[in-house]
């Protein structure tokens, strides 16, 4: 991954300087010291769309503020990062695990002994359960304090390496996908698989992305995804940052538009994917699966070797998160607390739903693409 450094701190300035709200945007991102991975002497400095770290100061943009505000959160402690996560605040597999190792970071930076910084590590390592990316990021960071003598240095250059990599897998993963793409195509997506969710260009969305900078005139129809609207708030923000022309529609009206011919493709996230290939996403993906199989169409999961559970034999081991009722009664966190429904209405929340791998045309992950039975090997880097 070290040659692709230099691609992956670029790819950090650009994201950097597509927000403007936090005064710290003024001064130089990354550092020669970066290039040179001649940390801690330099201090630690990461930045992406979302997600920034500087000696030692951590700063997070609200996604439940976005696109109306960008509002930039700067938690101090293991606990603050698990409220930020657990809200939502920041959110997206691989952007999870990257926050909570950030965390860790932090109290290395601050001298913290090995055993408070092991029980943080637990304590984020549980803030939300179904994405495998956060306990792959704290068991990464474990792990690498235990072999080596100096637990601190060794957290920074772990974090570092898992920030710096995940911005090339998400570059991989976005030239593998396009070449999929045909010119003009219709693609749809669903919940926010972008730079709000990574700290690279992003998975589903990063795929879009490099299609639509080939020049392949794409048009991106975007599912609000109810209940949270991470599409309506999240994707049609990050689809209007860069230029992509979208249509932004309900969830329930992906159906019409595959009958009537109007969806050539379908590109979807995934928080954990199974050995045999069933994976756990956004809560409306298997919907968009059995609809595109009945409709004869291309149906892709797009995620990094990190998203991959090999422990998880299929979909039945994972474990899905339920949410509060209130975010299904009405609006929730986002814009206020809004309710529509009877106070005490009964609810069923759950925030992800797991598609069997047979309505899955292809993987696309950052070995290029793959099929159900290539699965385990993808994961053989873990
Ligand atoms: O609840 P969220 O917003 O964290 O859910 C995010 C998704 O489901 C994404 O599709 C998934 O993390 C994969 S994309 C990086």
């Amino acid at each position: 991954m070290r040659r692709h450094i230099a691609t992956s701190v670029l790819m950090a300035l650009f994201c950097t300087h597509s927000l403007h709200s936090d005064p710290s945007d003024q001064e130089p991102t990354i550092t020669n010291c970066d290039l040179l991975q001649s940390r801690p002497r330099c201090g630690l400095e990461l930045n992406s769309m979302a997600v920034r770290y500087a000696k030692g100061k951590l700063s997070v943009l609200n996604q439940q503020k976005l696109p109306l505000e960008e509002e930039w959160l700067y938690p101090e402690t293991p606990e603050d990062m698990v409220e930020i996560i657990t809200s939502l605040k920041v959110r997206g597999a691989p952007l999870i695990g990257i926050s909570a190792v950030l965390s860790l970071a932090q109290l290395a930076e601050k001298g913290e002994d090995k055993e408070t910084i092991i029980s943080a590590a637990h304590l984020l390592k549980n803030a939300r359960p179904t994405a495998v990316n956060l306990a792959t990021c704290i068991e990464r960071v474990l792990s690498s304090m235990e072999q080596s003598p100096n637990f601190h240095e060794a957290i920074f250059d772990t974090v570092s390496n898992i920030f710096l990599e995940d911005i090339d897998l998400c570059q991989a993963m976005g030239e593998a996908g396009a070449s999929l793409i045909e010119p003009g195509e219709n693609i749809l997506t669903i919940c926010n698989t972008g730079s709000l969710a990574t700290a690279g260009i992003g998975t589903a969305l990063g795929v879009i992305r490099v299609a639509h900078e080939q020049g392949k005139k794409i048009h991106v129809y975007a599912c609000e995804t109810r209940p949270l609207l991470q599409g309506g708030r999240l994707t049609a923000w990050e689809l209007e940052q860069n230029g992509i022309p979208y249509t932004l529609i309900c969830d329930s009206m992906a159906a019409s538009l595959m009958r009537s011919g109007k969806i050539d493709r379908v590109l979807v996230g995934a928080d954990r994917i199974a050995a045999n290939g069933d994976f756990a996403n956004k809560i409306g993906t298997y919907s968009l699966a059995a609809l595109a199989h009945y409709h004869n169409v291309p149906f892709h999961v797009v995620a990094p070797y990190t998203t991959i559970d090999p422990q998880c034999r299929d979909g039945s081991c994972i474990k899905i998160e339920q949410r509060k009722p209130e975010e299904v009664r009405g609006v929730y966190g986002s814009f206020g607390n809004i309710r529509w429904s009877p106070e005490k209405a009964p609810v069923y929340n759950p925030a992800f739903d797991v598609t069997p791998s047979d309505l899955v045309s292809s993987y696309i992950l950052d070995v290029g693409v793959v099929s159900a039975s290539d699965i385990p090997s993808a994961a053989s880097k873990l």
